[in-house]
């Protein structure tokens, strides 16, 4: 059946559609920071600015008529018959985490950009407009908020997150209006204030199990939920040759307890559960002093929300135990990234007929990571095609999907849009 499909499929797929995603993937990627590993495209640098011209200039050749909307999101749109019927929107994020990849986020815009070509190719007008979105900055950035550019659409932003600050002290709402962009009226978005019959994210796996199973496609069953913590350790300086151990206030040895605790946390998970420490910094920068100030950054997710909260009150009460054992005092900043958001049973229901209709295999399947799609959800049903990531990589270098697979994931996308744009 697999073989079927694909063979049916690789005649559909044209050597026009394959270079297009090819060269598309290869020209942004040159957008990048080169003093950095990977391809690096942080939102709000100098490589992101230029990249979306390259975006918006490649959703033109399209065929799309494009503009920027106050949340700083680039959008493309594709006319339907029917003014009046609630559009479709796709699309996805051309930002990437400092040392990612070239894929993550791209597939989605570039796929969605070759879905409106291929839609007009076919000769059939969609009944309703297709928007594809390139949304701002949806990584998590050093503002540690992710999703700026759908979270804005939704009117999810709010004022606290503007006056996050990263570790210049330079506030979101500053980044900002550096950017170009008024931070006053980011959720001045109109085509997210009208109605929307649906939002379909095409993005790569980020995992193993496709490329394990040698299926296709994955279809999105839920995003996990995402909680955050700084945790503050303070202690007691002393000096690193005459406090004996016993004396000390260690900050950084009551850290060092609080990350394995995360990952104690992780490694329990019943289910879907993952818990990482990110960052730990220490204020003592000589090497002969007890370290008294150490700040972590760390994160749980997992698509369980009731595991999410109980692991929020454990964590919280296990690092302070073991914190007070050592003499050290610790506080918490907890910030929730996003809730669990399940995908739509219509939604589901629709791409999984139109992933059969041509042949292709599938299976359900959780995110572990966040994509826009969360956002989407509050304004439209919302559903996601995943397509395989090579060993399961990303958020490095080494991520990889072949432009075979993405033009798979193309032809999932444009059947699943037709598929609702009558439904
Ligand atoms: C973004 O890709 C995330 O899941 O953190
Ligand atoms: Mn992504
Ligand atoms: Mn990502
Ligand atoms: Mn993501």
């Amino acid at each position: 059946r697999l073989h079927e499909g694909l063979i049916l499929l690789s005649q559909t797929i044209s050597l026009e559609t394959s270079d297009r995603l090819g060269s598309g993937v290869a020209e942004l990627s040159a957008f990048r920071a080169d003093d950095r590993p990977g391809w690096t495209r942080e939102v709000f640098s100098e490589p992101y600015r230029a990249s979306r011209d390259w975006t918006a200039a490649r959703m033109r050749e399209a065929g799309l008529e494009v503009h920027v909307d106050a949340a700083g999101n680039i959008v493309g749109r594709l006319a339907g018959r029917v003014p009046s019927a609630p559009a479709l929107v796709t699309g996805s994020h051309t930002d990437t985490v400092d040392g990612g990849g070239r894929f993550d986020g791209i597939v989605g815009v570039l796929g969605s950009i070759e879905a409106a070509r291929l839609l007009q190719d076919s000769g059939r007008q969609l009944e309703r407009d297709l928007l594809v979105v390139d949304f701002l900055g949806e990584e998590s950035n050093v503002f540690g908020l992710s999703c700026l550019g759908s979270r804005s659409a939704a009117q999810e932003m709010t004022r606290e997150d503007l006056e996050r600050r990263d570790y210049r002290g330079v506030s979101l709402g500053q980044a900002y209006t550096d950017f170009g962009l008024d931070p006053s009226r980011l959720s001045d978005v109109p085509w997210a204030k009208d109605p929307l019959h649906a939002f379909v994210e095409l993005h790569i796996e980020q995992g193993p199990t496709l490329e394990k199973r040698g299926l296709p496609l994955g279809i999105v069953t839920a995003i996990t939920g995402i909680e955050r913590f700084i945790a503050t350790f303070a202690g007691s300086a002393g000096h690193a040759g005459t406090t004996s151990m016993e004396d000390r206030r260690d900050a950084m040895v009551a850290a060092a307890e609080a990350v394995l605790a995360v990952r104690a946390e992780g490694c329990g998970a019943p289910t879907h559960g993952v818990a990482t420490s990110t960052r730990v910094e220490s204020e003592s920068r000589s090497p002969n002093v007890v370290p008294s100030l150490v700040r972590m950054y760390s994160e749980v997710r997992s698509v369980d929300s009731s595991w999410l909260s109980g692991v929020k009150g454990r964590l919280t009460a296990d690092i302070a135990a073991k914190a007070a054992d050592l003499g050290v005092d610790v506080g918490f900043e907890w910030s929730t990234d996003n809730t669990v958001v399940q995908a739509d049973r219509g939604v589901q229901d629709v791409a999984g007929a139109a992933a059969d209709a041509l042949g292709l295999p599938w299976m359900p399947i959780p995110s572990g990571a966040t994509h826009d799609a969360v956002h989407m959800a509050s304004l439209a049903p919302m559903g996601m095609i995943f397509i395989p990531s090579k060993n399961g990589k990303s958020h490095c270098p080494e991520e990889f999907s072949s432009t075979d697979d993405i033009a798979v994931g193309v032809h999932a996308l444009v059947a699943t849009l037709r598929h609702l744009d009558g439904a």
